[in-house]
């Protein structure tokens, strides 16, 4: 049975938790891959909306499983929250939860915090929830697992390790308040009996899904250019939230995997800092703003908007290997009388063949731009490709034919329904039957 990737191409918030939603239809099992409650996935279903930041979004289909993967980093209180916060959702032996999975700790995020404000104007604009310092921590050999929490000798002497430097660094570098050692062990241990019956080793798990002929969607969170090797570093996350980070953060090996469905938006947005050539800074982004609710699902905001950026859809082709493309929230630019698309980008007058690496070219490139006449037309009542204006239609062929695959499934609106499907997309097929 085909296993899929599902991996933003831009920035991240480029709808995957409705896709994700949408696609679980026909998989059994859907995994998170990499970073945390950093992220934040919104889906409507019959007008009721769930924001969800750890759990994946197939958890809203009663019959399927959803797994938290190793690549994870889980902030327990986070997740104790939304648990309980699904309440109308039986959750009872649907929900795995990686023993190998780090774990955000108090001190992660009082560091982030402290770090964020030292670094002034050139801050990063993390969401502040501790993601960096835990993969820090996990790269540097000093984290703490969520199966430690199970091991209550264990986890007080990693604690007690860490909090040694911790406390010097909050106090020493940052002028910060020590954390206090007895509060956060009793915390974290309750959490853990309370998280107990969902963790377990879900690599076993995933390899003996396979097995069985399930088939497994894998979720990643944020957008191929906040990768940590692959986005516009340092302005990045720091986990691999591009296709590669599947088989690192699930223990799924490359073969195993079939299929890589790119989600992009129709134009692009950015939170936090960090070079966006097609930016707008003008009434067309606060319009596009209003009307994509361009605001942050888990720090509330609000995001930065531009046009279509043809050259970063390439580049995450290559990066990801896409196999077919999702294209979201076409139906925000229906009021629009010209759309335009960024083709090229020219550094001191010479267009350039690649994606640069080098952010002070990034920030300083001329994006070069091709006018589309707006559709000026509703369009989030359609249900078939055919009844999109002609305009549209010609939009999005232009975003296929210059990301270099083909668009399968067109995004008009917020709720489950607001979905076009093109049917005839052999790509999709192979993955979703
Ligand atoms: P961090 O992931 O909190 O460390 O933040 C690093 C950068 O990634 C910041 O620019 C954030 O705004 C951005 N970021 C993190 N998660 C998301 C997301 O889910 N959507 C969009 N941007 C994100």
């Amino acid at each position: 049975m085909p296993n899929a990737v599902v991996v933003g191409t831009q920035w991240g918030d480029e709808g995957k938790g409705k896709i994700v939603d949408l696609l679980t239809e026909s998989f059994d099992v859907v995994v998170r891959y990499q970073g945390g409650n950093n992220a934040g996935h919104t889906v409507i279903i019959d007008g009721k909306k769930t924001v969800l930041h750890l759990i994946p979004s197939g958890i809203l289909r009663s019959d399927k499983m959803c797994v938290i993967g190793n690549g994870v980093v889980i902030d327990p209180d986070a997740l104790w929250g939304e648990i309980q916060g699904l309440g109308g959702v039986s959750l009872r032996d649907r929900l795995l939860v990686s023993n190998r999975a780090h774990l955000i700790m108090p001190y992660h995020k009082a560091i982030e915090s402290a770090e964020e404000t030292s670094r002034g104007a050139a801050k990063i604009g993390t969401t502040n929830r501790g993601i960096g310092p835990c993969y820090e921590d996990k790269i540097g050999r000093r984290g703490i697992r969520v199966g430690d929490l199970l091991q209550p000798s264990l986890f007080l002497s990693s604690l007690q390790s860490n909090l040694k430097i911790k406390n010097r660094i909050l106090a020493d570098l940052y002028g910060e308040d020590p954390l206090d050692e007895a509060s956060i062990y009793s915390h974290y241990v309750e959490l853990g009996k309370q998280l107990a019956p969902f963790i377990q080793d879900t690599v076993e798990y995933l390899s003996k899904a396979c097995e069985d002929g399930k088939n497994i969607l894998l979720e990643g969170a944020q957008g191929t250019l906040l990768d940590i090797d692959h986005g516009t570093y340092p302005f990045v996350t720091s986990s691999n939230a591009s296709a590669g980070g599947a088989c690192s953060g699930t223990g799924l090996g490359p073969a195993s995997i079939h299929g890589v469905i790119g989600i992009t938006k129709a134009y692009t947005t950015r939170v936090g800092s960090g070079p966006f050539p097609t930016e707008l800074v003008d009434g067309i982004a606060d319009h596009i703003r209003e009307r994509g609710a361009e605001y942050g699902a888990t720090t509330g905001r609000p995001r930065r908007c531009g046009w279509f950026d043809a050259v970063v859809g390439r580049y995450a082709r290559l990066v990801n290997g896409l196999t077919t493309l999702v294209v979201t929230k076409l139906d925000c630019l229906d009021q629009l009388e010209e759309i335009k698309i960024c083709t090229g980008y020219r550094d001191e007058g010479n267009l350039l063949k690649y994606f640069p690496t080098d952010m002070g070219i990034l920030n300083k490139v001329e994006p070069v731009f091709e006018t589309h006449p707006g559709w000026m037309e509703d369009t989030s009542s359609i249900t078939c490709h055919g009844d999109l204006p002609e305009k549209a239609k010609a939009y999005l062929d232009r975003i296929a034919t210059l990301v270099g695959t083909d668009i399968s499934i067109i995004s008009i609106g917020p709720d489950r329904q607001s979905t076009i499907v093109l049917e005839e997309s052999p790509r999709l097929r192979d993955l979703i039957g």
